[in-house]
């Protein structure tokens, strides 16, 4: 298997604080609109509380009233390896932004984006985090307009 690093990023990662719900959920909705494309999608959270649980039932029903199914993910926590195993790593907010920059090995070069970055029209600086907000409708509405920004993008 060719593992280099592509000009074009074909090996994603989603990463939020908890990974049972933005990024699972950007996970499962660029997995959606991809259209066939060949892309490696994949999430992983900073913190470790929730690691193998499956996305949080409200982020879960949400996606599922929009025909996303997030019912096979499993949560993990991001580790160094991962810069290694990615091409493009998008961060839900500024903490997750941080905590990856923290653990980035000397040396690599793996861009790291908000994936608000995607949505400029939005004006969003994040993608709120449901888990506290309770807004997972206004989460998933933020998080398919990125998606589409993103997969325009690649
Ligand atoms: P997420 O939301 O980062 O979008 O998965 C969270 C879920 C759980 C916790 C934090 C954030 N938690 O502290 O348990």
């Amino acid at each position: 298997m060719d593992t280099r690093p592509s000009a074009t990023p074909r090996r994603i990662l989603f990463v939020c604080l908890g990974n049972i719900c933005r990024s699972p959920a950007a996970e499962a909705v660029t997995r959606a609109l991809a259209d066939g494309r060949d892309l490696s999608l994949d999430s992983a959270g900073t913190g470790d509380w929730h690691v193998g649980k499956p996305p949080h039932p409200p982020m879960r029903k949400a996606g599922q009233a929009r025909g996303y199914d997030l019912s096979a993910l499993r949560a993990r926590q991001f580790t160094r390896a991962d810069f290694d195993r990615f091409d493009l790593i998008v961060a839900m907010d500024a903490d997750n932004m941080a905590e990856i920059e923290r653990l980035r090995p000397p040396g690599n070069d793996v861009p790291v984006r908000p994936f608000t970055d995607y949505a400029p029209a939005t004006g969003a600086q994040a993608v709120p985090d449901p888990y506290f907000t309770g807004d997972y409708a206004g989460a998933l509405d933020l998080i398919e307009t990125c998606a589409r920004g993103l997969l325009a993008r690649l």
